[in-house]
């Protein structure tokens, strides 16, 4: 049954609405239909805007000097929102680029903006193809089942980050649970604990890790990021512990389950499109419009929010100063007056004006590098693909932040 705009509004504050794409773009469909700005209001979380449309989304990315990343850029329950206010008041608050606003976030984005520009990405492009081989490869050594999710997706983007802050290979395991109880932190499956003490935890076991490696990258620098960052100056001065082990901590988490979500999504629009797979494999050449197909299909963040630091009025509805809004990209990436028939996956998407790396100053800092990963994976495997189907259901994670997929059995035979 068609949900009411109350039902659908508070499906975005449900963590297991994610897990079952169909019901949430049902959900997102009513709210563009019927109430594009609409009051969320769900036990147990603050009240909010959810913002479904493109152009809004747009505009309100535009206005970030009335659309706030501080204090609350991301959904969480009251609970979680109350301890972190809580931690901003005693000056103790994780800060990330997403918690930043100007000027602060400016600077520090700078620090790492060099790093992540196109150019110096490509040169870097050897590196990671060489992991997507490594990948593929792992593929074939599967022998023809595997649940593509854990055996390989969530892998790759990892490796990748963590090669490219310069980690060693005997910590990648130990990262990959930190960044899963992270930001899979709604699904059960994925929980370290339930209570937001316990996933308080897991930011500090991230930060007491980092420490340790800021403290060897300024005794002994090398060219990684992690000396980039851990060395980094602004007005002269070395970055806090806090500022250094946050921006170790968006890094590691914003570049890993956002590529890996892509990769295994793709995957499986290409396997359920099997048009679209046969298409693509006879013209790599739409790899690139492929890529950011899948990437809009997929939309693996699926919310960030923001905070009116004035009134204003957005679509005919008063905003008002404090309010939040919740920029629903899943939602955005679907709107009927910006995608020619938009539930259509189609490899050769042209012009394709996606929002899942969202836009204006806080546009996703590692947009190129995600480019370059989910391109040389899929051009590392299309080539050696002679069959791939489905081996029963995909599950989808239960999360308002950051996912896709959690398992994707399938079924293949590579050369
Ligand atoms: C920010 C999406 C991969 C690093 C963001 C934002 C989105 C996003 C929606 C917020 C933009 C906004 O507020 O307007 C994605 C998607 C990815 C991806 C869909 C993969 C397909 C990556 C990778 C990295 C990365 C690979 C780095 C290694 C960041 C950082 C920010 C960010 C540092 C914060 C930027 C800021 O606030 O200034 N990303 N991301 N992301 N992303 Fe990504």
């Amino acid at each position: 049954m068609t949900p009411t705009v109350d039902e659908a509004g508070r499906a975005l504050a449900t963590p297991a609405a994610y897990a079952d794409e169909a019901r949430l773009h049902e959900a997102l469909a009513v709210l563009r239909r019927e109430s594009p700005v609409h009051l969320v209001e769900q036990d147990g979380y603050n009240p909010f805007w959810a913002v479904t449309r493109h152009a809004d989304v747009l505009e309100v990315e535009r206005r970030h000097d009335l659309f706030r990343n501080a204090p609350r850029p991301v959904l969480g329950t009251a609970e979680f929102d109350r301890m972190n206010n809580a931690r901003i008041a005693q000056g103790a608050a994780m800060r990330t680029l997403v918690h930043m606003d100007d000027p602060d976030h400016r600077v520090i984005r700078a620090i790492g903006a060099d790093w992540f520009r196109p150019k110096a990405m490509r040169a870097l492009e050897p590196r990671v193809r060489e992991l997507a081989r490594r990948y593929v490869d792992r593929l074939a050594d599967l022998g023809g089942r595997c649940d593509f999710v854990q055996e390989v997706a969530v892998h790759f983007p990892l490796y990748v980050i963590l090669s490219l802050l310069g980690l060693p290979e005997s910590d990648f395991d130990r990262m990959l649970r930190l960044t899963q109880e992270l930001f899979g932190g709604d699904d059960e499956e994925m929980q370290r604990g339930t209570t937001p003490e316990e996933k308080l935890a897991v930011v500090l076991d991230f930060f007491a890790y980092f420490q340790e490696l800021t403290a060897a990258r300024r005794a002994h620098p090398t060219d990684d990021l992690a000396s980039a960052i851990a060395n980094a100056r602004v007005d002269g001065e070395p970055l806090s512990d806090t500022d250094t082990g946050s921006y170790y901590v968006i890094i590691a988490t914003a570049g890993h389950d956002t590529t890996s979500s892509t990769i295994a999504g793709g995957l499986h629009a290409l396997v359920t499109h099997p048009d679209q797979l046969d298409r693509l494999r006879a013209d790599l050449s739409l790899m690139p419009l492929a890529v950011d197909e899948m990437i809009r299909w997929v939309t693996p963040v699926k919310a960030f929010m923001r905070t009116a630091a004035a009134d204003h009025e957005l679509r005919g509805v008063t905003i008002r100063r404090g309010d939040s809004l919740l920029l629903a990209y899943p939602s955005a990436n679907r709107d009927e007056d910006v995608f020619a028939d938009p539930f259509r996956f189609d490899v050769g998407r042209d012009p394709n004006k996606h929002l899942a790396f969202g836009f204006g100053v806080h546009y996703c800092l590692g947009a190129a590098l995600a480019r370059i990963e989910v391109r040389a994976f899929f051009e590392e495997l299309l080539p050696r693909l002679r069959s791939v189907e489905p081996d029963g259901e995909p599950t989808g994670i239960a999360t308002t932040f950051v996912g896709g997929l959690k398992r994707l059995p399938i079924r293949y035979t590579l050369e």
